[in-house]
């Protein structure tokens, strides 16, 4: 009887294997890249394991043994920058920036690189695949860049071309944009797929730990906000910044999603101007400039972001509604915890929103998870159910539990002192923080138990429409 023969599946974008052919790949989830092969046999399995009696003998090492200092950092030429980063970047690094496209990743790198080579005298070499030598010069000419010795462009593609260059001029930082333009001759799989991302990022990690040259890839976003593909970057690189922003608005957040040098869910603010980014260093200020504290349905909230304190404006508004299962829509905020807050409102307070269509929206576009701003989003629920505008110098802060109590929060004195440095004089505060009241002379600190107590502080000859509740 013919003996057998055992085959497997590879996909030949990320090299997993499968012992059934199916249309996708289970690992990458590409579309038709599995190729039959012949499994390897058993064997030379068993021989390969045994190799290891032949290997060469390798040294182990005690702490002390290993000489390592903290390196200096250099700085990018943009204060923001540094910041996500945590002060700069390490030598011999490698880090992500990745958004989606347009947001203004070449411009935000194009402006540090100028700034590196021209203000701090590092050689900093810019390859450039996805935009002629001409697209960039343009772009420098809109942000008034003329000449530095230091800053050289490199228009090319292909990798081995790209390295051996960079082998030999030793910059101090290196900017590749895009790691997705980017391929290897050698491979045969067209540029930005995951094979020749994965295998490009780790080129410039090789080059970059060897050579002590700092290296920036950027990474387009598609639409599930992966880089390339599922995450096949981030665990590869020392540090992941994503730039992000919406488009019809101008300013732009620098979040630090990993860094092995520092720490992470920092943030940088930058304004996107008709002539490049321009550092925000009072986001608050920013993000508050166009509210009047006038209108029903807005609470300002002291949110954190990393170590930064931000003000933002939490809008709701409740209005009547004509469906039977009334709407509730959340921007900005999670749609769970919308729902959790109406619920609680709804239970321990006892207004019923079961008519009313409730929307809220956290004005300048910033995404806030922290539970911190729970009792900013209740309370501009029942300002806008109540048509009562709350008091414009007011902060409010507090996580609210199931049963309506507040919970305590963390790091109530730098919220407090970014409210007080824009003119906030009272904020309404887990009653658990209430020993900080000396702390803060010049502002009311209100500590509040629960739901109920919170919505005492709305100034009583405002609550003129006090039977809704
Ligand atoms: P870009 O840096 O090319 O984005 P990315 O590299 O992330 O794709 O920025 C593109 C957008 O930024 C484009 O819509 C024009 C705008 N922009 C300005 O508003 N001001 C400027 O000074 C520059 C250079 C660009
Ligand atoms: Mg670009």
């Amino acid at each position: 009887m013919a003996k057998k023969v055992k085959t497997e599946y590879i996909c030949t974008d990320c090299g997993a294997r499968f012992p059934r052919w199916t249309g996708k790949c289970g690992e990458c989830q590409a579309w038709n890249t599995l190729e039959e092969r012949l499994v390897q046999n058993h064997k030379n399995t068993l021989v390969a394991a045994q190799e290891w009696q032949h290997a060469d003998p390798v040294d182990l090492l005690r702490l002390e043994d290993i000489s390592y200092q903290e390196q200096d950092r250099l700085p990018t030429g943009l204060g923001e920058l540094d910041r996500a980063l945590g002060g700069g970047m390490v030598p011999g690094s490698l880090i992500l920036l990745g958004g989606e496209p347009g947001i203004g990743k070449s411009t935000l790198l194009l402006q540090s690189a100028y700034y590196m080579a021209e203000r701090l005298n590092h050689s900093v070499i810019y390859v450039s695949g996805e935009e002629s030598a001409q697209q960039i010069k343009s772009r420098a000419q809109r942000l008034g860049f003329t000449h530095s010795e230091h800053f050289r462009l490199l228009a090319e593609t292909e990798m081995q071309t790209i390295l051996a260059l960079l082998e030999q001029e030793k910059p101090q930082v290196v900017i590749f944009d895009s790691i997705q333009s980017v391929y290897d001759g050698r491979l045969a799989n067209a540029p930005g797929s995951i094979s020749q991302v994965k295998n490009t990022c780790n080129l410039v990690m090789k080059l970059a730990k060897q050579k002590g040259i700092s290296a920036w890839i950027i990474g387009h976003v598609n639409k599930d906000g992966d880089i390339a593909g599922p995450k096949v970057l981030e665990h590869m690189v020392d540090t992941v910044l994503y730039f992000e922003g919406e488009r019809y608005r101008s300013f732009r957040l620098l979040r630090t999603i990993k860094n092995r040098f520092g720490a992470t869910h920092e943030v940088g603010v930058f304004d996107m101007t008709g002539v490049g980014l321009e550092e925000v260093s009072n986001p608050s200020s920013l993000f508050l400039a166009e509210y009047d504290g006038e209108s029903s349905g807005s609470a300002i909230v002291p949110t954190l972001e990393g170590t930064r304190p931000l003000l933002v404006e939490i809008q709701a508004l409740t209005y009547s509604s004509y469906a039977n299962f009334p709407k509730r829509s959340a921007n900005g905020v999670s749609y769970q915890r919308l729902n959790q807050i109406v619920a609680v409102l709804e239970k321990r307070v006892g207004l019923n929103f079961s008519k009313f269509d409730v929307l809220v929206n956290v004005v300048s576009g910033i995404g806030i998870e922290e539970p911190a701003a729970d009792l900013g989003m209740a309370m501009a629920l029942v300002s806008s159910f109540r048509n009562v505008a709350l008091n414009p110098h007011t902060l409010y802060m507090g996580e609210i539990g199931l049963g309506g109590e507040i919970r305590s929060i963390n790091q109530i004195e730098r919220r407090l002192s970014e409210g007080f440095k824009l003119g906030f004089k009272r904020a309404v505060v887990p009653e658990r923080s209430l020993p900080l009241k000396e702390s803060f002379a010049g502002m009311e600190i209100i500590g509040v138990k629960n739901m109920i107590q919170a919505l005492k502080t709305i100034p009583a000859e405002k609550t003129t429409t006090e039977t809704a509740l």
